[in-house]
């Protein structure tokens, strides 16, 4: 059974811990659904990792419907995918951001659509949730707002950075988000967060206290060799590998072993 809103609903009320990963492909997210990922997030961040931007802020409203497109065929049957809005398709007012959303909705058949913000953006989720479109929050570290904040250590150290979150979680609750990604935030704050609200609170370097966890995929496959935050556990090394099978391919094709003649017709 596809995994929907309601799904992530049940499973914070049974206390049943929520999966997450980001994909931006078609072979990357038929294998994030197969292996039984609750949640498929086309984020933002593919303006880094597949585009190589230094922030996320480049990427279009367009080439996020193109990548979550993509995502949507490979996940087939289970994740329900989740496209990030990206910098400046709902900034500037509800109404536009509406339209947005709604075009992600229409053109690429994902489930939700998340973005950045808290109070700010409230009326703007109000608008979406109201007309049918479910809306992840994102608080915490918000990458869009990187030139806003000029770093990107951990939010909510303090007390009144830890009280503004509290109550932007609060306002996305009310606006009518189904769930809300707390980036690099104190482990304690994340957890209170996660007690007081009634939506899904899926965490990235927030402890174990969230309902839910999400990583990037290519940080957590180490195919990200630059980027090192403590909250990444880093299953594989795929870069390893993948240069490794790159050189011997190389070296095959100059020695004449490749193709052999089972290879070749
Ligand atoms: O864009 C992204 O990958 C994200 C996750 C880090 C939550 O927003």
């Amino acid at each position: 059974m596809r995994v929907t809103t309601r799904t992530i609903a049940e499973k914070k009320s049974r206390g049943e811990k929520i999966t997450s990963l980001t994909a931006y492909d078609f072979t990357f997210a038929k294998l994030l659904d197969e292996a039984g990922i609750d949640i498929i997030l086309v984020g933002d961040s593919v303006s880094n990792v597949i585009q190589g931007n230094e922030t996320t802020l480049p990427v279009t409203l367009d080439e996020m419907i193109y990548h979550t497109k993509a995502v949507v065929r490979g996940a087939g049957t289970y994740s329900l995918v989740i496209c990030d809005l990206p910098f400046m398709s709902y900034q500037t007012n509800a109404e536009e951001g509406f339209r947005n959303a709604g075009r992600v909705m229409k053109e690429t058949g994902a489930g939700a659509v998340k973005l950045e913000g808290g109070k700010r953006v409230a009326a703007t989720v109000k608008q979406m949730t109201d007309n049918g479109i479910p809306v992840c929050g994102h608080l915490g570290l918000t990458p869009q707002s990187i030139n806003q904040f000029g770093t990107y250590r951990t939010r909510g150290t303090n007390a009144e950075e830890a009280q503004m979150l509290k109550d932007d979680a609060m306002a996305l609750q009310d606006a009518g988000a189904f769930a809300v990604v707390l980036e690099k935030i104190p482990a304690e704050l994340a957890a209170e967060i996660t007690s007081m609200l009634k939506i899904a609170t899926i965490g990235i370097g927030a402890g174990n206290g969230c309902d839910g966890q999400i990583l990037v995929l290519h940080d957590m496959l180490g195919l990200n060799e630059d980027f090192h935050p403590r909250f990444v556990r880093k299953y594989l090394n795929l870069s390893t590998d993948v240069r490794e099978a790159l050189k011997r391919y190389g070296e095959d094709i100059r020695s004449g072993s490749f193709p052999n003649k089972d290879e070749s017709y």
